[in-house]
């Protein structure tokens, strides 16, 4: 793994139930020491990577915050090209690189010219299926950029689709003691069978000063054949 691809650490915030957000998109969990983990990793990792629906629904700046610290670039996957030059996360602190799909790039040129004027570097990939990236190829392309290290702050769909290509390295998570009933969740794609599904082994639990929070490190396994025997 090393050297081909960046390493990858995702960071999220749920609660009880893994939601990220609510139903109507609320999504403000995290406790200001929660805020302050996040940024720490931050201000430690490469570059920042979201997906298409978090800048749709948030419109993030992904900037730095509560430490001190450069600003990270900013990955956008958006394989059917959906966000906007004018959001936050393309504006002109930071690098951005936006990883489209060959199929929307074709059909939406222009908005291609909007990002790259804006300086965005847009980076196309030919899609699996429709519009679908493959996360692989894509990690191998930021490699390329200069990008060794990557946090990744969502969505369930951007982290299920990491994590269906077997890609995330390091998974933080921090559960917030409510329930929201409904809403994104954490992972969400087509699901595991179950048998095949990897598994994660916590590696640190931290009860949040805050008291509302429990923080939680976990490492993946992929190969769980042992399990089966
Ligand atoms: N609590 C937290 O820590 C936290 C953090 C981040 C976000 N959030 C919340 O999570 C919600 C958004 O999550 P979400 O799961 O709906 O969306 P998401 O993961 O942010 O974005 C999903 C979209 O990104 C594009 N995308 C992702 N992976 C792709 C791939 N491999 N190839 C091509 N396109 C890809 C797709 O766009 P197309 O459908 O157009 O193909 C997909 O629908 C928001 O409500 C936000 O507030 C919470």
């Amino acid at each position: 793994m090393p050297g081909e691809r960046p390493f990858v650490h995702a960071f999220s915030t749920v609660t009880l139930d893994a939601r990220l957000a609510s139903r109507t998109g609320f999504s403000k969990l995290s406790c200001p020491h929660d805020l302050v983990r996040l940024h720490r990793l931050r201000a430690k990792y490469d570059a920042v990577m979201v997906g298409a629906n978090t800048v749709l629904v948030d419109n993030p700046s992904l900037r730095l915050k509560y430490v001190r610290g450069k600003n990270p670039k900013r990955v956008v996957v958006d394989g059917a090209l959906r966000t906007h030059p004018t959001h936050r996360v393309y504006d002109d602190t930071a690098p951005t690189i936006l990883i489209t799909s060959t199929k929307a790039a074709e059909h939406k040129s222009g908005l291609i010219e909007e990002f790259k004027n804006r300086g965005v570097r847009v980076l196309k990939i030919e899609p699996v299926e429709d519009t679908r990236i493959p996360m692989k190829r894509a990690l191998q392309l930021l490699l390329q950029e200069g990008i060794s290290s990557l946090l990744v702050e969502g969505g369930g769909r951007l982290l299920w689709s990491l994590l269906r290509e077997k890609l995330i390295d390091r998974l933080s998570i921090t559960y917030v003691g409510t329930v929201y009933g409904a809403g994104p969740v954490l992972f969400d794609g087509e699901g595991h069978e179950g048998p095949e599904a990897p598994l994660f082994r916590p590696v640190k639990v931290l009860l949040c000063p805050c008291g509302r929070e429990v923080h939680v490190e976990l490492v993946p396994y992929y190969d769980t054949s042992y399990l089966r025997g």
